[in-house]
């Protein structure tokens, strides 16, 4: 149907909790703006579902493996349709931790020491912390997943044991960096445009899943982000650069740590949330945006060869 537009959400990945609802606010959004939807969960025989329906667009609202490292964005442009958000090669680059970080340090951005932690590669790792001249406490995280999930910030070496352990029962690949204090600065970027920077405070020990998408664990959201103004603008330039770094398109969030006056980017999300705990509908909200608007915004720059 020429006019429809498909939203796809869902999907294998661990988030897919988290899609239904950036999906469901992106159709509410558009049902209120008069355009005709149909969603889709991206999960079984869901490219013939698409290819039966020949929508317009599809507006993608997956979060992780499968829906954010180019796997489905492939699908797409071998089928034809136009959609939303980055394309192949910029979703997955962004999904890797380790090779977005490459590019992230290729251009002058900051981000953790870090090192890649092969599974079934025997090496003494406590040598190469210290080698590397990493302190405790460290984060030990997946290299490729989404909504805090498998981060772990261990503040001992039986801690860092124990959930490495965990880590490495369902992922091959584990990053292990050094932690970075200070605030939790998120920038949302726009198309060619940083839209604004906020400011996170959880009461959790991080910014984990349930200080994420749970309104009880009562996080603080102070926009803007409570930093000089030069300082504002520095993690808007970042951001922006991070994202053009990468190739993405249309929205992006990109995470930073802000201590003793430096940014540490920690990664740059391809497919953000837009739940309502998440940070780039607040941030467009305080530039003049709504979140209609902003919805019609990302299906309106739909397109393939992205
Ligand atoms: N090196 C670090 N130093 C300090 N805090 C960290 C570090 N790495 C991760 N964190 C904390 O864990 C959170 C999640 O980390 P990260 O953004 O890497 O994971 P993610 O699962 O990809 O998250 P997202 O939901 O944004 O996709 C960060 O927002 C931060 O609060
Ligand atoms: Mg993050």
């Amino acid at each position: 149907m020429k006019n429809l537009i498909v939203v796809l959400m869902g999907g294998i990945s661990r988030e897919r909790k988290i899609s239904f609802l950036t999906g469901k606010a992106f159709s509410k959004a558009l049902i209120k703006r008069g355009y005709k939807i149909k969603e889709i969960d991206a999960k079984g025989n869901f490219v013939d579902k698409i290819k039966k329906i020949n929508p317009k667009i599809v507006l993608n609202a997956l979060h992780g493996r499968y829906g954010e490292d180019g796997f489905v964005q492939t699908i797409l442009e071998s089928i034809k349709i136009p959609y939303t958000h980055s394309g192949v090669s910029s979703s997955s680059l962004a999904m890797d931790k380790v090779i977005s970080r490459k590019i992230f340090k290729k251009n002058n951005i900051r981000v953790p020491k870090y090192f890649l932690l092969e599974k079934n590669k025997k090496e003494n790792i406590i040598k190469k912390i210290k080698n590397k001249k990493i302190k405790f406490p460290i984060v030990i995280k997946p290299v490729n997943e989404g909504s805090s999930l498998g981060v772990y910030i261990c503040n001992n070496k039986i801690q860092f044991k124990k959930n490495l352990e965990k880590l490495k029962k369902i992922y091959s690949k584990v990053l292990i960096e050094e932690y970075i204090p200070g605030k939790e600065i998120q920038a949302a970027v726009m198309g060619n445009k940083a839209l604004g920077a906020i400011e996170l405070v959880p009461k959790r020990k991080f910014y984990d899943y349930t200080a994420k998408y749970s309104s009880k664990a009562k996080t603080k959201h102070i926009m803007p982000a409570k930093i000089s103004k030069i300082k504002y603008n520095e993690v808007l330039f970042l951001a922006k650069k991070a994202h053009k770094s990468l190739g993405c398109k249309g929205i992006t969030r990109s995470d930073f740590r802000f201590y003793n006056n430096k940014f540490y980017l920690l990664e740059i999300n391809t497919q953000p949330g837009m739940t309502k705990l998440s940070l780039v509908p607040e941030i467009a909200k305080y530039s003049g945006i709504s979140f209609e608007d902003l919805v019609v915004w990302i299906v309106k720059d739909a397109s393939n060869n992205r």
